[in-house]
């Protein structure tokens, strides 16, 4: 198949590795890609936010299949317009993406389908933020309502931070205050042709900066999957009560989902919940559970894509598990360092490296943002994958660079 990848991450090469590992060949461009991506696939310069530039690639080029990795493009209309063109694409239109772009869509559309999640409080101003964030009480969750690039969430024990962080994001808009949910995380991804889903294995993100769940919020710094603790039955209860009612929902709407729902749940001792839902595949999950997934992914996107989902089997996974590491530029996430040389690339074995940041500089490549590279782990058990993702990140070297040493430890023992 003739197809065309959206996104520059280490989600995006991770799709792009998967569709190269099949039998089939694909003859695969990514736009704009990264410099891991360009020694694997076609990259074409162009902005994958722009629906006519992408339309007009499209076109010109005989794509059968548009994958759309990250979420500016979804927002953008991007989907949309290829979709006008008669383009099979992977990716919900606008007015559907908006199940992440808009926290308080999301919400309406979880109210309206009967959907389990937090309570919450969307609040326009100051005085609003304040009420809700004393009703609620500590631990306090303030979000901002838009895309905030993973850092618009602030959960904290200290009102004041509570307040000044809804402060800071009311000047972008609204502010959605919501109870906390404890409990454990899980990122299950759902393929969606606007009317059936299948379910992906699912997977956990750790979050945090630092070991221990200490630190910022971050874009991800490593994943798991599968869940050897999740209980039987844990996928068709998410699919019967979260994810069909919400695709029916959007459907009855007239704005079907199609591509790929991404739902970030707690597992908290009164049931599941929804703590977000997202239009994308994530990242790092995608770098996990992709590795894993036996059935060919481009056969599942192109069934999604043109609405022939129904009747097919779920996706077969690999008993074999994953783990991904992210290396993370000094300074991620507040303000990386960039510009640096990563060497020792050349020299890891036993894992595959999904690049995020990265350019080639004369020959060398550098990091170019705060979440550099995932290194990518596949085991028998989880201590053999932990064992070869980290003895990998001892021989890369990136001046300043730093990783979580806990990712999937909790299921390694
Ligand atoms: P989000 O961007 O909405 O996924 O939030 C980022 C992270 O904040 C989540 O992965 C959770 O760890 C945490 N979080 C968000 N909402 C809640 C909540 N209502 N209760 C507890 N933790 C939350
Ligand atoms: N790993 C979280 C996300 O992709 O949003």
């Amino acid at each position: 198949m003739r197809i065309l990848v959206l996104g520059s991450g280490a989600r995006e090469h991770a799709i792009v590795t998967s569709l190269l590992s099949e039998q089939e060949r694909h003859e695969i461009t990514v736009a704009p890609g990264n410099a891991g991506i360009a020694a694997v696939a076609t990259v074409v310069a162009l902005d994958p936010t722009r629906k006519d530039v992408v339309t007009q690639y499209a076109i010109d080029n005989d794509i059968e299949l548009v994958v759309i990795g990250p979420e500016a493009p979804l927002v953008a209309g991007v989907a949309d317009a290829l979709r006008q063109r008669g383009i099979p694409v992977f990716g919900p239109g606008k007015a559907a993406a908006a199940l992440e772009g808009s926290k308080t869509f999301a919400k309406r559309i979880m109210d309206d389908a009967g959907v389990p999640t937090g309570r919450a409080t969307r609040a326009g101003t100051l005085e609003d933020a304040v009420a809700a964030i004393d009703e609620y009480g500590s631990p306090y969750v303030v979000k901002a309502d838009g895309l905030a690039a993973g850092k618009g969430v602030l959960v904290t024990d200290e009102r004041d931070a509570a307040i000044a962080h809804a402060n800071f994001w009311l000047g972008h808009g609204a502010v959605l205050v919501e109870e906390f949910l404890a409990g454990q995380e899980v990122s299950l991804f759902l393929l969606s042709d606007g009317h059936s889903v299948l379910p992906l294995s699912p997977a956990q993100d750790y979050k945090r900066a630092l070991d221990g769940d200490e630190g910022p919020n971050t874009g991800g710094m490593g994943a798991y999957s599968p869940l050897p603790w999740l209980p039987d039955g844990f996928v068709d209860e998410v699919i019967s009560t979260i994810a069909v009612p919400v695709i029916r929902q959007l459907a009855s709407e007239q704005t079907p989902f199609i591509g790929l729902l991404y739902c970030g749940l707690i597992v908290t001792d009164a049931g599941i919940r929804v703590i977000e839902f997202n239009a994308r595949f994530g990242d790092p999950e995608t770098q996990v559970v992709l590795p894993r997934l036996v059935t060919p992914l481009s056969g599942l996107l192109l069934a999604a894509a043109s609405g022939e989902l129904t009747g097919l089997p779920w996706p077969e996974f690999s008993t074999d598990v994953a783990v991904t590491v992210v290396l993370a530029s000094e300074g991620y996430p507040d303000d990386p360092i960039t510009g640096r040389p990563i060497t020792g690339l050349a020299d890891v074995t036993d894992v595959t490296i999904a690049h995020a940041a990265t350019a080639l500089v004369h020959g060398e490549f550098v990091a170019t943002g705060g979440r550099v590279l995932s290194v990518v782990a596949t085991a028998p058990d989880f201590a053999g994958a932990r064992a070869k993702a980290y003895a990998a990140l001892e021989t890369i070297h990136l001046e300043g660079g730093h990783y979580r040493t806990d990712i999937a430890l909790r299921v390694a023992q």
